[in-house]
């Protein structure tokens, strides 16, 4: 592994589609190296367009643990963006949990990061983590912020709503559905909160948080906009221009799908996902805003991208 000189940030989940806004973001600072971690170094490449010099990958199971301290030798902040693959459906057969992914692997992690001497830590978390919570994913979350607190590491942790950008998952998701489906299918009542956030306006606020900004604060972080996932749905058929009628799905109904799917092979759909498409995820910014003085991007600008699809 190489350091140009300066200061190397590693970021776990670094090839994924938050961790890959935050290490580009990175990369543009003067001086940085960004040191991905990666279970496939070559693949990770791959999906990086135009990989800058300073962007390198390095081999990392965050669930392993042996060998992470090594991984991370030189670096002066560690920021964990990883999650395990089908997030947020867990596969137990195959080790993909919350528990053993987001829980385990941040603990491993910090634990990795002390023995390096990293001297702060940024977690990507949830805006619904609570360790007391009966979901899984909620509460591997707040289990999680709780061992960074405690770890006498300095740390940043965020809580980010629903993150949106051109490569993302669930808004990419629903333009692609408005392409084929008649009718758009909203999961439950549609009046679920959230403030979508653009995935560049958190990679802003990581590369702060790594300068220093936000020392030991727990961050939750939206765009400006608080909107339901039927105002999500009605403005990304208004960008692309294509309305549908829009078709509740009772939270009951997915519930019997997930415990169905759950007894099936393939890890296609799960109750825990339910909690995750029927979760409140809006956030109070104020003391992001204060902290770090970031100009969040309206939604309406910050999908414009959907409109050229
Ligand atoms: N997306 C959202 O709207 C949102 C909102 C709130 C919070 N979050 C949180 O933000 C974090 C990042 O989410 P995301 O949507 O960017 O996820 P993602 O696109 O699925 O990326 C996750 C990355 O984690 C890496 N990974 C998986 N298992 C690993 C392991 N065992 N060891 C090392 N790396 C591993 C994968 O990289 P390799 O395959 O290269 O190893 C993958 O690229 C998650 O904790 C998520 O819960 C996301």
């Amino acid at each position: 592994m190489t350091n140009a000189g300066g200061r190397i940030v590693a970021v776990a989940g670094g090839s994924g589609f938050i961790g890959r806004a935050i290490a580009r973001r990175l990369a543009e600072s003067a001086g940085t190296t960004v040191r991905v971690l990666t279970r496939n170094p070559e693949r990770a490449r791959a999906r990086f367009a135009a990989a800058p010099g300073n962007l390198e990958f390095a081999a990392a199971d965050v669930t392993a643990g042996a060998g992470l301290a090594e991984v991370l030798a030189g670096a002066a902040a560690v920021v964990n963006a990883a999650q395990f693959d089908g997030y947020p459906i867990e596969n137990p057969a195959r080790g993909l949990t919350f528990e053993r992914v987001d829980y385990g692997g941040t603990v491993a992690l910090i634990a990795a990061a002390r023995a390096a001497g990293a001297g702060r830590f940024i977690y990507i978390s949830g805006a619904a983590a609570n360790e007391n919570s009966a979901v899984a994913a909620f509460r591997c979350k707040g289990r999680a912020e709780r061992a960074l607190r405690e770890s006498g590491v300095d740390f940043a942790i965020f809580r980010p709503s629903l993150v949106y950008g051109p490569e993302d998952r669930v808004v990419n998701g629903i333009a692609k559905a408005l392409k084929f489906a008649p009718v758009m299918i909203v999961p439950g009542s549609g009046r679920q909160r959230m403030q979508p956030l653009l995935v560049d306006d958190l990679a802003a606020c990581v590369a702060l948080a790594a300068d220093g900004r936000g020392r030991n604060g727990i961050f939750e972080i939206g765009g400006p906009d608080l909107m339901t996932f039927d105002d999500l749905t009605r403005l990304v058929m208004e960008l692309t221009g294509r309305q549908r009628p829009l078709i509740h799905l009772p939270e009951a109904a997915l519930r019997a799908a997930g415990r169905i799917a759950e007894l099936l092979p393939g890890a296609w759909f799960s109750r825990d996902a339910v909690d995750f498409l029927v979760a409140d995820n809006a956030c109070a910014i104020a003391p992001l805003l204060a902290e770090f003085k970031i100009a969040l991007t309206p939604a309406r600008s910050g999908l414009k991208y959907l409109a050229a699809n």
